[in-house]
């Protein structure tokens, strides 16, 4: 990785105006999560199916039972560094908000205040029919088949499944930061999953600088990226810390 990459997006963060980190699940790899797709992905093992909206109506069992696995593990997960230097940042004014694909809670667990969640939460979930929010605790994890105590309707995570909408709530407040972006860096993510990715898309569109981390090549590297770091999270964010902390 060139230094002179590194110190003109370090340049960029520090200029004064509205910063937006956009993030995906690779910005975790370091804490000991997979990513979706690539070698070695959730997508390898499960198919993506398992996600689907309509999978999880006709078979929720089968859904439950991957995402206990895949939240087992997040629940052992710390941040690492990546997530740490982003909360620093935004404590030290340089970042001002981070929307992130992410579902396991370690932007909030390294202390990072304004996160905007666009695929929801794994800390709740609700009835699939009277729509009461439980939280997502050991209790419904001992479950086969989690229901509500209310209705006895079935329980679904509040992560966004294939064929459901983003809550308008998010979206509402996703797109007042990716207009007020100067700035977005972009962290971890293939960028193949819309409407998320519009976000990024929109940004430029907008007149923002794009930043990206990524050790591989994304869909916006080659079409929008003006600053590519090529390499991990952990080890270019520790390096931008460093500059900008001079
Ligand atoms: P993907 O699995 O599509 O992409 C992960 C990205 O992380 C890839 O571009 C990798 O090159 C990159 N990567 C791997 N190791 C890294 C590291 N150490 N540092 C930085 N980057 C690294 O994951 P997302 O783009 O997050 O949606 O996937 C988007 C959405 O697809 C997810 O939110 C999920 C999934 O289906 C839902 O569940 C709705």
């Amino acid at each position: 990785m060139e230094t002179k990459e590194i110190e003109k997006a370090a340049e960029l963060i520090k200029k004064p105006g509205h910063v937006v980190v956009f993030s995906g699940a690779g910005i975790s790899v370091e804490s000991g999560l997979t990513t979706f797709r690539g070698k070695g992905g959730l997508y390898e093992k499960y198919n993506p199916s398992i996600f689907d909206i309509s999978n999880f109506r006709k078979n929720p069992e089968s859904s439950w039972r991957v995402m206990k696995e895949r939240f087992k593990k997040l629940e052992e997960c710390e941040p690492n560094d990546a997530h740490k230097v982003l909360a620093d940042l935004e404590e030290k004014g340089f970042i001002n908000s981070i929307i992130t694909q992410n579902i396991d809670g370690l932007h909030q667990k390294a202390g990072s205040k304004k996160v905007i969640e666009f695929h929801g939460t794994m800390r709740t979930c609700s009835c699939m029919d009277c729509k009461t929010k439980h939280s997502l605790n050991k209790e419904i994890f001992e479950k086969t088949l989690p229901r509500c105590e209310k209705c006895e309707g079935v329980l679904k995570p509040d992560i966004v499944f294939f064929g459901e909408g983003i809550n308008p709530e998010v979206v509402e407040q996703s797109g007042k930061e990716q207009f007020k972006s100067k700035v977005m860096i972009v962290i971890g993510t293939s960028g193949e999953v819309a409407p998320a990715n519009m976000i990024v898309f929109g940004a430029k569109a907008g007149g923002a600088k794009i930043i990206e981390i990524n050790p591989e090549p994304s869909a916006f590297t080659n079409t929008i990226t003006d600053v590519f770091l090529q390499g991990s999270a952990r080890e270019i964010l520790n390096e931008i810390h460093k500059i900008i902390l001079i």
